[in-house]
């Protein structure tokens, strides 16, 4: 299958932010039957993170806030220079403005098939959900990662504004090749024994089962209204999960919070395959099935 003009083996690709940068793992996962890779953000330098606690494991999902922590994208180009991946590697990138996602793109054009901007970030101040909740900030941010790389440019969007949609419209008017929908919701978790926010940061972004409902609904409104191809992401940890995001208009599907199992590539992407033989559709027939038919 083709989305953005990249051949994908299958539509199941590991999200940006769940495992570690190392050309090991991206090896590993591409064993494992991924159909591609988004890498963890990389920014201009090397980034510490924050302290911990850094996550908290919820009995309805996850609560992270790890601060962008990521070695800074020169080091990075070494782990991933001669890695000879098989699938799609997709670089996940933040910056604080136009010029620093426009120099970061520039360093990884060679090296990668797409890019990924991380306009959402819930918990990163002057990064991420702070440039992406505001249309304007998506557009040109967009536009200027656009005129200086060839490649793919796919915006990951936050869930946490008041209409996704106007922030998705930006995007693709700003050229972008994709949409990525959603990245974590922003919350909060207390320790009533501490009395007091387990996070270090306080605020941290709520990702895992619990959010596939907002998932599903952002990705439907967006496939609505735009025309680039879209990525769902939110809470999948099953073939019924991704088709559910399929039918809504998802042309690729990403696993975050459950690729914390790497079984779960293949597990899903044959679970497609069996619903669709089943049901004597090619995976075109479905994708956007139910936006389409309303
Ligand atoms: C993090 O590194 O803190 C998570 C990144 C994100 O939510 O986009």
């Amino acid at each position: 299958m083709r989305v953005f003009g990249i051949e994908f083996r299958n539509p199941v690709l590991l999200a940006s932010g769940v495992l570690g940068i190392s050309g090991y793992l991206f090896k590993r996962i591409e064993k494992m039957g991924a159909g591609g890779i988004v890498t963890k953000s990389i920014g201009i330098s090397p980034r510490k993170g924050y302290e911990n606690p850094t996550i908290v494991e919820l009995d309805y999902g996850i609560l992270n806030a790890m601060g962008l922590p990521n070695p800074g994208v020169d080091h990075f180009l070494e782990e991933i220079k001669d890695l000879n991946l098989s699938i799609p590697l997709i670089v996940s990138i933040f910056g604080k403005d136009s010029e620093e996602f426009m120099k970061i793109a520039k360093k990884l054009e060679n090296y990668c098939d797409a890019l990924e901007l991380n306009l959402s970030c819930p918990h990163a101040e002057n990064y991420g959900m702070s440039l992406g909740q505001d249309k304007n900030i998506v557009y040109k941010i967009t536009k200027d990662v656009k005129k200086t790389v060839e490649i793919p440019v796919i915006v990951k969007l936050t869930p946490n504004v008041d209409d996704i949609v106007k922030i998705a419209i930006a995007a693709e008017r700003g050229g972008a090749d994709g949409i990525t929908a959603i990245n974590t919701l922003k919350g909060m978790a207390v320790s009533i024994e501490m009395e007091k926010p387990i996070l270090k940061n306080i605020y941290g972004g709520l990702s895992g089962r619990c959010i596939k409902p907002v998932a599903l609904r952002c990705v439907y409104d967006i496939c609505r209204n735009v025309k680039v191809p879209v990525i769902g992401v939110g809470g999948i940890t099953s073939a019924e999960d991704a088709l559910e995001f399929i039918m809504c208009g998802a042309s690729l599907v990403e696993i975050g919070t459950a690729a914390r199992d790497l079984n779960v590539f293949r597990r899903i992407s044959e679970g497609i395959e069996k619903f669709l033989r089943k049901k004597n559709y090619t995976l075109e027939e479905i994708t956007g099935k139910i936006t389409k038919n309303i």
